[in-house]
């Protein structure tokens, strides 16, 4: 297929056909040149796809297929291998099924535990999405199938998701809900990007040429097609120019016709219309020129693989008095409609219909000692209280009680947010009986995004299991039982109480604005800054074994921030069973002119180690670790000075530490006027150099000197300073009693800036 060549054959109907769908899944082929049409169908962790009749809210049924742990689980991991593994298993499931693109990741970032699809993101944290998510891309384009990187960009809530405008600062994008998709860009080298429903700053995405052309092409060198979210468009014609290459679903049409019209009414260049196609049929090429229907999609070891996965991603909370593993041999209760009904996705559009489904009963199968009650139901809320003194009998006569507990898929989905951070009653109230009857209580949790833990003073131990994928329950009891020695870690803060949460007071918007008024300071960023207690921090979670961590080293004290610094650190398995620990590097700006968070992750490795084994973990730090965005600059931006670097088992436990020193190479430009006041001023050598006679003179009107301390009293000599401090310039000139002028001050300000 010449890509160029063909599109110097097509009508301009021909052309404008390409740019939107045939139908809800494939793109609209162009019989008399030879050109194919395409599928694309639903992902991230699992392929949906739909054959007959088709929806983008996953309502018809799909094909068989297996569903890997959601990315709400992956990102526990805090494993690129890991999701590396989910793209290829993924990518090669659509080389079998002829799906040319896999609609996701979907990257979004958790600005609140509400957002109803909190399950299908990764985190709170730029920098964990930002490379788990180029991982899993990775594996998904190993096997020559495109990815859509989803939903670009500051899509956080369900609420409205429509027509919602996220209403962001720069600093806030750049810093925390861009990354991602830059990443997914710059190192994951996406074949596409789905634009979201939500408009930014005013702009539906779909139409906001700034985001699709300017940042994405222009700034970070994406070369392949924006497909809008389905059914996101607005005015086509303004998309066309923005950089919305192809619309989806079908538009019946009437688009086509309205972008020839514009083209022809001379409102649309004919260029932009070529520039998408050329796009879409080079993507197109990508994967035809490398489609093998032949692939083997062997679900079975898919199926396996997804158990293995899930393990690694569970999250051990509490395990107090080391209850956890259960030894072979203990008689254990298993309590909760989950423990054979596991929820282990979420619905919408990433619901796959699974081939086989695990339930940690399944797995139980022919252990010997196992008993089971229901405990609660799923369709209400209100306790039962038969169930419960089924699951209080069975539990008081057992060693342990293990309650499989969480959030039913009518508490949390696409389409719509969580309004409470609570788990259903009924099973509160189960938990504190059962502990009551058992004091060996284990909970288990499977929910999308964190909950509310009022009875954590009850269970002994907890296991955090997100959504799992179909596996789940094989998975569960290869933790509980210690065949595998949890390693998640939590990807999110655990608040508390909603009202802990930094986006409490506005998120979900007002009407259809949403302002983002906490800024940068989202999850543990807020959480720290403000020393607040949280139930589990970020980065948090603990092991059969114990770690311990030596030897932090640089490789300089102080760098330029165009230098990149070398970190190592030796971690140590100091307990009795193998383990895998994952070293976590954060950043810290000792002193800082803009409101900076006090640490931030910006580097993170997963080690496995043996009983006593010793391995050394090396980061590297650039610019980009100790900068944050420079709105006046328009640009990343490194403020000389002191920083940490701080190796840490969670945001907030940190083992070691050292400082070092960042020397900034760029300096800001300064624009001044006669409004600028001293203290800006004085920080300029520049202006210094010229007002330096000025400011004496000044502050010796004003009855001090600038080398000497010639004030009556300390408090009037600060005080005299802070005045002189926060006056503009132009004051300089109403205060000299007729010596400067206006003018003069002028011209002092021109020789500044062109100094
Ligand atoms: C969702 C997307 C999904 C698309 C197609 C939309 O409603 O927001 O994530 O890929 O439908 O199913």
């Amino acid at each position: 297929m010449d890509v160029k060549k063909l599109l110097s054959k097509m009508t301009l109907e021909e052309k404008a056909s390409l740019l939107s769908g045939l139908d809800f899944w494939h793109t609209k082929p162009v019989e008399r040149l030879g050109i194919p049409s395409v599928m694309v169908s639903d992902g991230p962790h699992g392929l949906r796809k739909q054959d007959e009749q088709a929806d983008h809210l996953g309502v018809n049924e799909s094909i068989k297929a297996v569903c890997l742990p959601t990315a709400c689980a992956s990102a526990a991991s805090f494993d690129r291998d890991m999701l590396r593994q989910i793209g290829e298993a993924v990518g090669d499931a659509c080389q079998h099924e002829r799906v040319a693109v896999n609609l996701g990741p979907a990257v979004n970032i958790k600005r609140s535990p509400l957002c109803g699809r909190n399950f299908e993101y990764f985190s709170e944290d730029p920098y964990l999405a930002a490379q788990l998510s180029a991982s899993l891309i990775k594996g998904v384009q190993s096997r020559n199938i495109g990815v859509s990187v989803k939903h670009f960009a500051a899509n956080s809530q369900e609420n409205r998701r429509m027509s919602s405008d996220s209403v962001v600062d720069e600093r806030t994008l750049r810093e925390i809900y861009y990354p991602a998709f830059e990443s997914a860009v710059k190192e994951g080298k996406a074949w596409t990007v789905m634009c979201s429903y939500n408009r930014l700053n005013g702009e539906y995405a779909s139409q906001h040429r700034g985001l699709l052309t300017d940042l994405l092409r222009g700034e970070w060198g994406f070369d392949g097609y924006v497909v809008s979210d389905w059914g996101a468009v607005s005015d086509r014609v303004k998309g066309v120019h923005a950089g919305l290459d192809l619309e989806m679903p079908s538009s019946g049409g009437a688009n086509d016709k309205r972008v020839v019209d514009a083209v022809r009414a001379g409102l649309l260049d004919e260029k932009d219309v070529d520039l998408a196609v050329e796009r879409i049929l080079t993507i197109h090429k990508r994967y035809l020129d490398n489609a093998k229907p032949e692939t083997e999609w062997d679900m079975e070891a898919q199926h396996e693989l997804s158990r293995r996965l899930a393990a690694e991603c569970m999250v051990l909370l509490k395990n107090e008095d080391g209850i956890l593993p259960i030894a072979e041999g203990e008689s254990v209760a298993v309590i909760g409609k989950f423990a054979k009904e596991p929820r282990f996705q979420g619905g919408g559009s990433s619901h796959i219909n699974c081939f086989k489904v695990e339930s940690l009963m399944d797995a139980l199968e022919g252990v010997p000692g196992i008993t089971y009650a229901q405990g609660y139901d799923i369709v209400t809320e209100e306790p039962d209280e038969k169930l419960i003194a089924e699951a209080v009998a069975v539990a008081a006569k057992a060693d342990k009680a293990v309650i499989v507990a969480g959030l039913p898929d009518s508490f949390e989905s696409e389409g719509y947010d969580r309004t409470h951070m609570r788990m259903p009653a009924c099973q509160v109230e189960l938990i504190r009986r059962v502990a009551e009857a058992n004091p060996n209580t284990i909970v288990v949790l499977y929910n999308g995004s964190p909950v509310e833990m009022p009875w954590i003073g009850a269970a002994k131990a907890v296991i955090e299991g997100y959504l799992g994928g179909q596996a789940v329950g094989g998975a569960t009891k290869d933790v509980l039982w210690g065949t595998v020695n949890p390693c998640g870690r939590l990807p999110e803060s655990f608040p508390h109480k909603l009202e802990d949460n930094p986006s409490y007071l506005s998120y979900g918007g007002e009407g259809d604005v949403a302002v983002y008024n906490e800024g940068v300071f989202v999850g543990y960023r807020y959480y720290d800054k403000k020393k607040m207690d949280v139930l589990f921090p970020f980065g948090y979670g603990l092991s059969y074994t114990s770690f311990a961590y030596s030897n932090l080293c640089v490789d300089a004290e102080s760098i330029k921030d165009t230098d990149t610094l070398k970190v190592t650190v030796d971690v140590t398995n100091t307990g009795s069973v193998a383990g895998k620990e994952v070293v976590q590097l954060y950043v810290g700006d000792c002193e800082s002119t803009v409101f900076r968070p006090v640490r931030e992750l910006k580097g993170f490795e997963k080690v496995g180690l043996a009983p006593g084994e010793t391995k050394t973990v090396e980061f590297e730090l650039d610019k980009r670790a100790f900068a944050y965005w420079n709105v006046q600059l328009n640009d990343w931006h490194v403020e000389t000075g002191e920083f940490t670097i701080e190796i840490c088992r969670s945001s907030r436990d940190v083992v070691l530490a050292k400082k070092i020193t960042v020397e900034s190479t760029v300096e800001l430009p300064a624009h001044f006027t006669v409004d600028s006041i001293f203290l800006d001023l004085m920080k300029s050598p520049k202006a210094m150099a010229v007002l330096k006679p000025l400011i004496d003179g000044v502050m010796q009107a004003m009855g001090m000197s600038s080398e000497s301390d010639t004030a009556s009293s300390a408090i009037s000599k600060d005080m005299m300073e802070a005045m002189i401090r926060y006056m503009p310039l132009r004051s300089a000139a109403s205060f000299s009693g007729g010596q400067l002028s206006y003018d003069q001050l002028a011209g002092m300000v021109e020789m500044i800036n062109q100094a």
